[in-house]
C-alpha cells in the first residue's frame, strides 16, 4: 500500500524540499547511494572488485529540465570514465544510465539524449568496458529502444534494461534475445497504470520468469537483476538447462542491499555487479528504494525522530 504513495512522492518537488532537509536524511541515503563524487565513488569500486564483484555505476539524476543539465551529465559520465581509465579499472566497471537525465525529455529530446549518450558509449568502449541504458517511465521506453538499436550498430554492446511489470515486455525480450542483446531484467520501480503494467506482486513474479526463460533460450547476455532469492535460484536453473556456462549470464543488485548474497554469488563462481549509484541528486532513485520495502521507510523515519 505505501510503495505508490512514496512512488508519487517521488515526483514532488515539495516532499523532495521536505525529505532533503530533514535531520537524519543523510544517514539513511548513505546505505544505497555510495558518495557524491567521483573521488567518493572511487575507493568503493576498488573495494568491491578486491571482493571479486563487479560494478555498474550510475551518476544520479533525472528529470531535467535544461540542455546545459543534459551536457552537465554527459561529462559527469564522461569524467567518471576518465578516472576509471587512469585507475585501470575500467574493465571491472561498466556504466548505467538514465536518459532522461541526458535531456530525453527536453524539445527533440530523442536526437538530445543520442547526441548525449553516444560519447559516454564510445569513451566506455576505449576502456574496454559498455553502458546499458536504464528503463524509466514506460512512456519513455520507445525511445530507449530506439536509441538502444541506434547505439549498437557501432557498439555492438551497450545493454539495455526491460522491466516485467510491463506487458509489453515479453514481446521486447524476444526482440532483444533474437538479436543478441546484453539484457538486464527487472521487475519495475515505476508506478504505473493499470493499462500497461501488472499490478499484481505475485504476477509481476511469474512474468518475470517467462521472460528469463526468453532470455536464458536466446542468442544474448542476460543481467538478471534482482535481490528475490526465488527468481535468483530459478535463473540458475534457466542458465543450466539453456547450456548457458557461467560467463554467459550474470547477476546484478544494487548497492547496500543484501551484500551477503552479492558475496556469496560470487564466491560460488556467478559474475556478480553490484549497480553502485552516486551523486549530489539522489533523490527520485533513494524514493523508489523506500518504496521498495516499507521496512527502510520505517528505518528513515526513525532516523528522523532520533536526530
Ligand atoms: P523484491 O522487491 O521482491 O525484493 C526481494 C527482496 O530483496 C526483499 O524481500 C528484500 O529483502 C530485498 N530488497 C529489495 N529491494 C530492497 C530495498 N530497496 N531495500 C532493502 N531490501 C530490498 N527498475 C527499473 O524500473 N528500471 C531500471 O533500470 C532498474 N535497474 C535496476 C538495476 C539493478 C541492478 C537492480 C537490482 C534493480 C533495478 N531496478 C530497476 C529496480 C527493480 O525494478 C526493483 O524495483 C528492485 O530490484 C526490487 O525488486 P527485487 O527483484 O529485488 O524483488
Amino acid at each position: 500500500m505505501l510503495g505508490p504513495v512514496i512512488l508519487a512522492a517521488s515526483r514532488s518537488d515539495k516532499m523532495r524540499r521536505l525529505v532533503s532537509a530533514a535531520p537524519g536524511t543523510k544517514q539513511v541515503v548513505a546505505r544505497f547511494i555510495a558518495g557524491e563524487t567521483v573521488d567518493d565513488v572511487v575507493p568503493i569500486v576498488s573495494e568491491l572488485s578486491g571482493r571479486g564483484l563487479e560494478v555498474t555505476l550510475d551518476v544520479v539524476g533525472e528529470d531535467i529540465t535544461t540542455v546545459e543539465q543534459s551536457y552537465a551529465a554527459r561529462d559527469a559520465y564522461l569524467e567518471l570514465i576518465g578516472r576509471l581509465k587512469e585507475l585501470g579499472l575500467g574493465e571491472r566497471a561498466e556504466m548505467s544510465v538514465k536518459l532522461s537525465m541526458f535531456g530525453q525529455s527536453l524539445e527533440n529530446g530523442h536526437e538530445l539524449a543520442l547526441a548525449n549518450v553516444r560519447p559516454v558509449v564510445a569513451a566506455a568502449a576505449e576502456i574496454g568496458t559498455t553502458v546499458t541504458l536504464d528503463a524509466e517511465d514506460h512512456t519513455t521506453l520507445d525511445s530507449m529502444f530506439a536509441i538502444h538499436e541506434e547505439l549498437r550498430k557501432d557498439f555492438p554492446q551497450t545493454g539495455c534494461v526491460i522491466q516485467a511489470y510491463l506487458f509489453r515486455t515479453e514481446d521486447d525480450a524476444r526482440r532483444l534475445a533474437a538479436n543478441g542483446s546484453r539484457v538486464r531484467i527487472v521487475k519495475g520501480a515505476y508506478k504505473e497504470p493499470a493499462s500497461v503494467a501488472i499490478q499484481d506482486k505475485p504476477e509481476i513474479d511469474k512474468a518475470y520468469v517467462r521472460i528469463m526463460k526468453i532470455l536464458m533460450d536466446g542468442e544474448g547476455y542476460p543481467m538478471i537483476g534482482s535481490h528475490d532469492p526465488r527468481l535468483i535460484s530459478i535463473g540458475q536453473e534457466l542458465a543450466r538447462r539453456a547450456g548457458r556456462k557461467l560467463d554467459e549470464y550474470e547477476f546484478q543488485m544494487l548497492y547496500g542491499i543484501r551484500s551477503e548474497e552479492q558475496n556469496r554469488l560470487a564466491a560460488e563462481g556467478h559474475r556478480m555487479r553490484v549497480y553502485t549509484a552516486y551523486g549530489t541528486d539522489w533523490y527520485g532513485y533513494f524514493m523508489r528504494r523506500l518504496a521498495e520495502k516499507p521496512a527502510n521507510l520505517l528505518f528513515f523515519v526513525r532516523s528522523i525522530l532520533t536526530k
